[in-house]
Parts: C-alpha cells; sequence; structure tokens
C-alpha cells in the first residue's frame, strides 16, 4: 500500500522538558491516552510530530535540548509563552473545550480573551505545519487544543488533505450550544477533508449540531464513513475507536519481570483480591464517586474486609488549574475518611493511594497483579486504561468494571460489567459481583475482550482512518 509521510500535530508531544534545579533540561515521558496511542504509531510508520514540549523556554534553548530525532521520527517542538499555557492550554482547552465536551457546562469557565489566544496558538501551530511539511504528506491533527489549524492553513493557501481526530466526546447538541463561539469551531471543523470521531454516539452528536447550525451542509451515505458537503466540499466524517499496542502490552505483561513484580505485589497484600484504579486526575474521571463507592460496598458487605485492597493510582494533571487542585485535595479527603473508617491497625488498609507517573513496568506490574479493574469515568472519549488492562490479564482471570459513559463501553459492552458512575449503590454492587464471580465467568469476559481489542489494535486504527481519507469507494467501510 501506498505510504504518504505522516505529519502528525497535537497539543502534547511524548515527551516533557523541564529544567532542573541544577539548571539542566531534563526530560520525562508525557502521560494520557493520546500519546499512549500516537508513540506505538509514529514508530511503527515514520514521520513529523509536532507538539509543544511542555516547557517554559524560549525556541533557542528548547531545540537545542530536545534531540530532534527519536527512533525513525521527528519531534518538532513548538514553544508557547506562559500567556500562551495560561489563556490557550489551561483556558480555552482546559477550563471550556474539555468540561464541555464531558457535559460538565457548569465546569466551564468562558473567558472571551481566552477564545482569542486559542486562536493566535493554533496559528502558531498551522505556521509550524507550513515549515516542517512537503507537498504529498499526509497532514493529522489531533484533538480539541487544535481545531482551528485546518482553517489557518487553508487561509494560507494549503489544498492538500488534512485530517483530524477527536479523542475527547462529542457533545450533544443542547450541550453544545452553550458555547459562544458554537459557529466558529463548527466551520472550523468543517475545513479537515476527514474527521474521526470515537463512537458513533459522538459522530451522531456532531451531524445534529451540523444540521442545526450550519444551514447549507448536507449529510449523506451510512456505516463507518459518512459525508457533509456544503459549497462543494466534502468531509469525511468516520468512526474509528482508538485503541492500544496490544501485542505490545501483552508481551510485556507475560515476561518474566513483569510476572514477578505482579507477584511480588500480591504477596505484599496475601489472601485478598487487589482492585485497580488508574487515572490522571481529572473530574471527568469520576475518582471520588469511585471511592465512596467503594466505602459503600465495605459498608454494606463485611465479606469484603479484609479481602479486598483497592490501589488507586492517581497521575499527576494540569494541577494549575483550581478545578484540579481542588480535586487532589478532596480525593485525599475521601481516602483519609475511608481508610480512617475501617483500617485495622497493624494489618488491613483498605485504600492504597499513589500519587505519582508510574514507569510502564510499573504500571503493567500493577495491571498484572490486580484481580479486578475499576473504569468509572463520568465520561470519557474511549479509555485506553481499560483495554491496557486487559491486554494485561495474561491469565485471563480478571474483571473490568466499566462505566457505560466510556467510549470503550460501545466495544466491551457485553463482557464488561457495566456500571453508570453517578450511581453509587449500582457501582458498589458490581464491586461485591466481581468480588463473588466465579472463575468460569471471569475467563469468558476477559477472552472475549482480549480477542476484541486485539483485533481492533492501534494499527487497525490508524489503517482505518487513513484509509477514510483516501479510499474513493466509501461503501467499503462497513460498521465494525
Ligand atoms: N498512564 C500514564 N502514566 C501513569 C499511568 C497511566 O501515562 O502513571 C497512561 C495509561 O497507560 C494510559 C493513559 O495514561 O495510556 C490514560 O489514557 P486514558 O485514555 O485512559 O485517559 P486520558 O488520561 O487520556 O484521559
Ligand atoms: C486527554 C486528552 C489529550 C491529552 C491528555 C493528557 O487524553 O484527550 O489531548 O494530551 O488527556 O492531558 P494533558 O493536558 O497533560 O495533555
Amino acid at each position: 500500500a501506498r505510504k504518504e509521510r505522516l505529519v502528525v500535530v497535537s497539543n502534547r508531544l511524548p515527551f516533557i522538558l523541564a529544567k532542573g534545579e541544577d539548571g539542566e533540561w531534563r526530560i520525562t515521558p508525557g502521560a494520557g491516552g493520546l500519546v499512549t496511542a500516537l508513540l506505538p504509531v509514529l514508530r511503527d510508520r515514520g514521520g513529523v510530530w509536532i507538539g509543544w514540549p511542555g516547557a517554559h523556554a524560549n525556541v533557542e534553548e528548547v531545540r537545542h535540548a530536545f534531540t530532534s530525532s527519536e527512533a525513525g521520527y521527528t519531534l518538532v517542538p513548538v514553544v508557547l509563552t506562559p500567556e500562551e499555557v495560561h489563556k490557550f492550554y489551561q483556558g480555552f482547552s482546559n477550563e471550556i473545550i474539555w468540561p464541555l465536551f464531558h457535559d460538565l457546562q457548569s465546569h466551564c469557565n468562558f473567558d472571551p480573551s481566552y477564545w482569542r489566544v486559542y486562536q493566535e496558538v493554533n496559528r502558531k501551530f498551522a505556521r509550524a505545519v507550513l515549515d516542517e511539511s512537503q507537498p504529498g504528506d499526509f497532514i493529522w491533527v489531533h484533538d480539541y487544543q487544535l481545531i482551528n489549524v485546518a482553517a489557518e492553513l487553508r487561509g494560507r493557501g494549503v489544498s492538500s488533505r488534512i485530517g483530524f481526530f477527536l479523542h475527547t466526546p462529542f457533545p450533544s447538541l443542547d450541550i453544545y450550544l452553550k458555547l459562544p463561539w458554537r459557529f466558529q469551531l463548527l466551520r472550523a471543523l468543517l475545513e479537515y477533508d476527514v474527521i474521526g470521531f470515537q463512537t458513533l454516539r459522538d459522530r451522531r452528536n456532531f451531524i445534529q449540531c451540523v444540521r442545526a447550525l450550519v444551514k447549507d451542509a448536507g449529510i449523506h451515505g451510512k456505516g463507518q464513513v459518512m459525508l457533509a458537503r456544503m459549497n462543494g466540499r466534502e468531509v469525511r466524517l468516520g468512526v474509528f475507536p482508538i485503541s492500544i499496542d496490544y501485542d505490545a502490552y501483552a508481551r510485556e505483561a507475560g515476561s518474566p519481570a513483569i510476572a514477578e513484580k505482579g507477584a511480588q505485589l500480591r504477596q505484599l497484600l496475601p489472601n485478598r483480591q487487589l482492585i485497580l484504579g488508574v487515572d490522571r486526575l481529572d473530574y471527568t474521571k469520576a475518582i471520588p464517586d469511585r471511592l465512596e463507592a467503594f466505602g459503600a460496598a465495605l459498608a454494606r458487605y463485611p465479606e469484603l474486609h479484609q479481602r479486598v485492597t483497592l490501589i488507586q493510582v492517581v497521575v499527576p494533571s494540569r494541577e494549575d488549574i483550581p478545578r484540579y487542585h481542588e480535586l487532589r485535595t478532596r480525593i485525599e479527603q475521601i481516602v483519609g475518611r475511608i481508610n480512617g473508617r475501617f483500617t485495622q491497625p497493624g494489618g488491613w488498609v483498605p485504600i492504597h493511594y499513589v500519587f505519582q507517573n508510574l514507569s510502564r513496568k510499573e504500571l503493567i506490574a500493577y495491571y498484572r497483579a490486580a484481580q479486578i479493574a475499576l473504569v468509572t469515568p463520568l465520561k470519557d472519549g474511549m479509555n485506553l486504561v481499560a483495554k491496557e488492562y486487559c491486554a494485561c490479564s495474561t491469565d485471563e482471570d480478571s474483571v473490568l468494571i466499566l462505566s457505560e459513559f466510556a467510549g470503550a463501553a460501545a466495544q466491551l459492552q457485553h463482557w464488561a460489567l457495566l456500571v453508570n458512575p453517578y450511581d453509587i449503590e449500582g457501582t458498589a454492587e458490581a464491586i461485591v459481583a466481581a468480588f463473588r464471580m466465579p472463575l468460569d465467568e471471569r475467563r469468558w469476559r476477559m477472552r472475549r475482550m482480549r480477542r476484541s481489542i486485539r483485533t481492533y489494535d492501534v494499527f487497525w486504527w490508524v489503517d482505518a482512518f487513513l484509509r477514510a481519507a483516501i479510499e474513493k469507494d466509501l461503501s467499503a467501510f462497513p460498521l465494525m
């Protein structure tokens, strides 16, 4: 198959640059699903990855610190000023679009100055794309921070194909209408040639918004790839659930080193089932509700006492935004309250709380060791933790408790234990059901989940997206 050079554009690069106390630059891995998914794609195909290295610094310093080529692809840093970080990244991206697209309108801060800086920074990214790309490249922009990039490129005469993938959900019309810049963002999205969504529901929501707000647009077709037509232009609208490098996770989880680490973890907490939660510090992940559900299960079912331990890993994230900072305090208070109530001195501590960005090895050891995973976001584009957990369950004897509002539920709904994260008692019931679930039932559920994730891995995802961008015959795309 023909392979064009990929030019990937995202706000977050896979590495974060930070100056240590000794004045030396340090490079640490970035966190979050976008980075996890795209890294194996770039390693596999090569290309260019343009993004923000997460540091306050001048361009020359950053370029100097960044060895620009890693394993066959090129990293291109786009440097942001402190004001840009504040108003574009923390502000428009994470105090407006992020909460709104996760149905949390009450968490939005519609500060008008954010919009101006969002446009400016999107222009800056578009200039970087112009500098780095050649005719014939496939330009692929990712996520809600960079919606305007195609419009900026078109304004500079770029006519080559540009794709966009939205890693978050797309909200329903009623919620989207609240956005003061609803026309501008929708028009900007329609400048792409192909837009990818995580689930059918997200695409349906988008289409409803287009029908309501863009009078000259017509929607055509059905199946995995549909069409929006306006002013003689066509935009393809596809559904491509993102995934992980399944084989890499399964292989690592099966390695002797990880098996040993997992066994050590289980030995430290003998005679009990480990329940695992792994989330970025984010209010969409519903960590407080989940802790309350765990506490409710302990209160209602004494059979769980000393027989379960919840390991809750929280990965530091966006802590300069007040809501994230408050969330951390709240989580720590709830952990303290539940542990205070149930801990047996010298013995059982029900919740082990880890506030760290884990190494990949540590994370996989936790996945491997835990018999139950709790993935209960209020809303999530996909949630890769759920898929990674299944891939690492090499013994196929563990249970996934999954929010019905995570994109992953569209794929795994028949085999995970689905919960409504707003329903604390229902989630508590799911915890005890998972605890009691017999081995043969665990096995058939986990096997089917693993098979589905293995078939639809991240390499399937990238092929499906790129094919949708170039394929002439859209009927070649039946629903998965
Ligand atoms: N992750 C991480 N550091 C950790 C723990 C997890 O980077 O200490 C990764 C995890 O492996 C997963 C990603 O963060 O790939 C989280 O992706 P997900 O889609 O679940 O949610 P997001 O954080 O993107 O909202
Ligand atoms: C989510 C978003 C990504 C983002 C990641 C981590 O997965 O969809 O775009 O990169 O969270 O958040 P951060 O703000 O640190 O990039």
